[in-house]
């Protein structure tokens, strides 16, 4: 089977949710033989069409932008068994990239009208190939691909092969070892060798690739939290991500949320202990991590019988949390006191590395 593979993302490695998406893929397809050829419409150069209709009349099947796309792309499309279009949603609909990429496919189509199925159409001067859609969103409700489903079902009609819709993406990373991420990934490989197969994904392998992995009451507080750090540090998304910088927690109910994201299962084997906190300055209040057998409690309020306790102002303990202070400079120029397993002050990073 010959692929060619659309990847419209203008993002690139692990920062490109349509590229982690779509690699996993093509991994599975070319496991199971198929040859693919992806490319990144973001290193083409492909002008607007201009509706000026030359490519159905004076040069019949051939636009008169002489580019990548009358050069390579175009020929390419018309000479697949699939072709995978991967775009990232924006602002509900696929991006301008792959919309531009879309309407540059004119010349596949005649200009004569026709009735298929009760509307309008124009017939194909070359047989279309089959199509695979996938599309990456960051919010985390299903329905935010009512509008681009809508729009591929009408435009590619039973052409249109499967649809790989990803909500949450900005949570996704090529790296992630969280269980549900790696699923997504082993789903989508099985995806791609399915294609291959049998030209479609089944209900159980769609199911397991488009799970749903947050929602908006888990997403929102600590999406806010990354997007106010990002402007308070001056830091583009990107940058945010790579540098692994951790959202500044900006109340003790929001410090419980990034504890928690940020909790080392597999450092915290066999351990049972419980860390107490009490922030003085501009937020005043105790809570407390209870670790116990790889798993962890974080509440608000005092412990009955803390392992450590530490007393410490609020914004600098996030100073050291998010990496702007020393956690033991701080301790030695006593800035913060602690008190009972002091210990455990050094195995925190190891608990609250993830
Ligand atoms: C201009 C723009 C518009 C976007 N519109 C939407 C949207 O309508 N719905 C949504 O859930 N996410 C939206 N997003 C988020 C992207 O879909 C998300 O960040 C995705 O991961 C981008 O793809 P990439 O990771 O391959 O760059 C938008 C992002 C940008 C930059």
């Amino acid at each position: 089977m010959k692929v060619f593979a659309v990847n419209s993302s203008a993002r690139t490695g692990d920062v490109s949710k349509t590229e982690i998406i779509l690699d996993n893929l093509v991994k599975g397809m070319r496991e199971e033989g198929a040859d693919v050829e992806v490319i990144n419409l973001r290193k083409k150069k492909i002008r607007y069409c201009i509706g000026c209709f030359t490519c159905w009349t004076k040069t019949p099947g051939k636009c008169l932008h002489k580019d990548d796309m009358t050069a390579e792309l175009f020929p390419k499309y018309q000479d697949c068994d699939l072709c995978v279009l991967a775009t990232p949603l924006f602002h509900y609909t696929v991006n301008a990239q792959m919309k531009t990429f879309i309407e540059r496919t004119l010349p596949i189509a005649l200009p004569f009208f026709e009735l298929r199925n009760g509307v309008t159409r124009h017939p194909a001067r070359h047989e279309p190939p089959p199509v695979v859609l996938i599309s990456v969103a960051g919010f985390p409700e299903d329905s935010v691909f009512d509008q681009i489903s809508s729009y591929a079902n009408y435009l590619f009609g039973d052409r249109l092969v499967a649809e790989i819709y990803r909500t949450s993406s900005e949570m996704i990373s090529e790296t992630s070892t969280k269980k549900a991420i790696t699923d997504i990934f082993e789903a989508t490989v099985q995806g791609g060798r399915e294609l291959v197969n049998n030209r479609n994904i089944s209900d159980e392998t769609m199911a397991r690739m488009t799970a749903q992995i947050t929602d908006f009451e888990q997403m929102a507080p600590i999406g806010n939290l990354m997007w106010k750090t990002c402007i308070d540090e001056g830091v583009t998304l990107g940058e945010f991500q790579k540098k692994n910088m951790v959202p500044r927690p900006d109340s003790i109910e929001t410090f419980i949320t990034i504890m928690k994201i940020g909790f080392n299962p597999a450092n915290a084997d066999n351990m049972k202990t419980v860390i107490q906190f009490n922030f003085s300055g501009q937020v005043k209040g105790a809570c407390y991590l209870a670790v116990e057998n790889s798993s962890l409690i974080a509440e608000i309020g005092p412990a009955k019988n803390p392992d450590l306790t530490i007393d410490t102002p609020f914004e600098l303990w996030m100073d050291i949390l998010t990496g702007k202070a020393d956690g033991q400079q701080m301790f030695m120029d006593q800035k913060y006191t602690a008190s009972g397993n002091l210990e455990l002050l050094i195995k925190f990073g190891e608990f609250f590395g993830g």
